[in-house]
């Protein structure tokens, strides 16, 4: 290669470095104004194939015609997945009758643990609305990367789970189209996610 085509090779690869890390850079702040329709719409939700806590396979046109509020974890998790599913579960509780169009979802990146037996044992700790979906690997990571979920499994030897997942922790309410319409971040108030869910159905 000719010092010059050298020259050229370098600036294409840092131009293509720069392009990713503003791209990496976007997506924090896109996710930053709770509450807010036009920047997440296109970029966060999408079509899904999992399987539900009853063992029967589902797809997101299920839930069609009730506002999906998703929230990803794992059973295992010691104290982020219960503490929101404890908010989503009270925001429910303040909505009185209008939670009857929620469907509070909670969908496992943990698939090699969190059966579906082991999914309605547990989400039924948090009310008998909630839906628990998990499902093979392929479809946890198809699923995730529509909803720009992040997760990561962490080996921890020294533990008795043996290993952790290492999660975001954002709630989404999306339309009953499908659509993505909030995001909660994670230590919300269940009274500030009752009030947003509440505007959103008006
Ligand atoms: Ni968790």
């Amino acid at each position: 290669m000719s010092f010059r085509l050298v020259l050229i090779v370098i600036a294409a690869f840092l131009m293509g470095a720069l392009g990713g890390l503003a791209f990496l850079k976007l997506r924090p702040a896109q996710l930053d104004a709770p509450g807010t329709q036009a920047a997440g719409k296109a970029l966060i939700g999408g079509p899904f194939e999992l399987v539900d806590q009853t063992g029967k396979t589902v797809t997101d046109k299920d839930y069609r015609g009730k506002f999906m509020l998703m929230f990803f974890g794992f059973i295992h998790c010691p104290d982020v997945c219960p503490a929101e599913l404890q908010v989503m579960a009270a925001a429910l509780d303040r909505l009185g009758g209008k939670a009857d169009r929620v469907a509070p979802i909670f969908i496992s990146v943990d698939p090699e643990r969190d059966t579906p037996e082991k999914m309605a044992e547990y989400v039924r700790n948090f009310g008998p609305r909630f839906i628990g979906l998990t499902g093979s690997p392929q479809q946890i990571s198809a699923t995730a990367k529509a909803y720009r979920v992040y997760y990561s499994k962490i080996d921890d030897e020294k533990s008795a789970i043996k290993y952790t997942m290492d999660h975001s922790a954002i709630a989404y309410l999306m339309s009953p189209e499908g659509d993505y319409l909030a995001h909660f971040n994670y230590g919300a108030k269940p009274e500030d996610m009752a009030k947003t869910i509440e505007q959103k159905m008006n």
